[in-house]
């Protein structure tokens, strides 16, 4: 009997040995996700879901519905945001987060003058969005800023 025991032994030892190394490699790509990389490495873009809590945080204080929006420019409906403001230029270009005056402003430094949610002096000092707040946004507009 003790040449069935020793190919059962090798062929639990292959099995051990080979769990481990996928185990490593499974460890070694899970590592590879930087915590900004979050929703692509899901494999879905963010929804319209994820990034209006984000509008309504830094922005619909001042470009939510109605006249009193600041500059004309309104969030509430994605024909409004994607056409944009006073300036004419458009607010959003749906597949193309390099593009419009949405991404440009909130992409600025906080010492310019024209970033949105605009700069706040003391004692109301504005929170700007977080590097992955933003890269959300431009995430939800690459994969073409739908609105459901
Ligand atoms: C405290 C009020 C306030 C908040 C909050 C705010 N904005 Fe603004 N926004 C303004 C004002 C005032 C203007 C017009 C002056 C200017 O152009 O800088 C403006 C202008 C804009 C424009 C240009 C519109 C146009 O066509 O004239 C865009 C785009 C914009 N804001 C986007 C945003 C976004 C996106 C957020 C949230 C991340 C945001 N704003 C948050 C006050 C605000």
């Amino acid at each position: 009997m003790t040449p069935i025991n020793q190919k059962h032994r090798t062929v639990l030892f292959l099995t051990a040995s080979l769990a481990g190394i996928a185990a490593v490699l499974t460890a070694t790509l899970q590592g590879a996700d930087t915590p900004a990389d979050k929703p692509a490495a899901a494999g879905k873009s963010p929804t319209y879901a994820d990034v209006q809590p984000l509008l309504k945080k830094y922005c619909y204080d001042c470009h939510g519905g109605g006249k009193a929006a600041k500059s004309q420019y309104t969030l509430d409906t994605r024909e409004n945001a994607l056409k944009g403001g006073k300036n004419k230029k458009p607010g959003i270009v749906a597949g193309d987060a390099t593009k419009g005056e949405l991404m440009r402003r909130i992409s600025l430094a906080q010492t310019e003058k024209e970033v949105m949610p605009p700069k706040a002096k003391a004692p109301k000092v504005t929170v700007p969005p977080t590097a992955d707040e933003i890269k959300t946004i431009a995430d939800w507009i690459n994969a073409g800023a739908k609105w459901e």
